[in-house]
């Protein structure tokens, strides 16, 4: 299993802080943001790194990761230019997953929970975790048959159709990159990740896992709050890097 962990854009809405660094070098607690999802791969046993970052970044990134020898990983770093939506990460590090299955992790994603035997598990097709959260309407939505059984998936509903959030890890096999390449931008001009995913619920490979631990999507001032206080409080001690 190869990782790759999404850390583009400028994030004009987190403006001053973002002004000359990137939204996931900002600090969380005692470490700078990208350390939580790199340590959610790492201690999963993953080994070898894609880092996608903002050509304004890539130098801060360079400094602060370099070849990751240091955590016991090779990290290796592309530039996306223009973010034109998430499933862009696997067009761009399709030299990089080559034909192996690929974790994605967003850079300011932050977990509690361990993912080490989701991960060693996984064969084919693709797997996402979902988590009943209070404001489902941020994030893309799984909606469940009375089995349990995912029968839709929605970016961001307007209309409520279930609290399961889907978290900002994903878990696919090498398909993943023709899938992507497949894709048409929706009408807020992106490429959405939930194309993705609706991709394989089609072909009935599509398994939704559940994250027990705390989640944070850490893209706005208050979320990122709240992943300073659960980095303090809960994190500390699970951290390997
Ligand atoms: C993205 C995805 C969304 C997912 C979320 C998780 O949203 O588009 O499906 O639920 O990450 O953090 P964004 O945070 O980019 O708005």
């Amino acid at each position: 299993m190869r990782g790759i962990i999404l850390s583009g854009g400028l994030a004009t809405r987190l403006r001053p802080c973002t002004t000359v660094t990137s939204k996931q070098l900002l600090p969380v607690y005692n470490r700078p943001m990208i350390y939580y999802p790199l340590n959610t791969l790492i201690k999963a046993g993953i080994k070898e790194i894609l880092i996608i970052v903002a050509p304004e970044r890539a130098g801060d990134y360079l400094n602060l990761l370099g070849s990751g020898k240091q955590f016991g990983v090779k990290l290796t770093y592309e530039i996306q230019d223009h973010p034109a939506g998430l499933p862009e990460a696997f067009m761009i590090g399709e030299n990089f997953i080559d034909d192996q299955n690929v974790a994605l992790i967003l850079g300011d994603n932050i977990f509690e929970d361990d993912f080490t035997e989701d991960i060693k598990n996984f064969k084919k097709g693709a797997k996402i975790f979902a988590k009943q959260v209070p404001d489902p309407e941020r994030s893309g939505v799984v909606q469940f048959d009375a089995k349990m059984k995912a029968i839709k998936i929605v970016e961001k509903p307007k209309e409520k159709i279930s609290d399961y959030a889907i978290t900002g890890l994903y878990l696919y096999d090498h398909r993943v990159i023709e899938a992507a390449k497949g894709l048409k931008p929706s009408p807020r001009g992106e490429l959405e990740i939930v194309d993705l995913h609706n991709w394989y619920l089609s072909k009935g490979e599509l398994e939704v896992g559940f994250v027990k631990g705390e989640w944070i999507d850490a893209g706005t001032f208050d979320s990122l709050l709240k992943a300073q206080i659960l980095a303090k409080e809960r994190l500390q001690d699970k951290l390997i890097i």
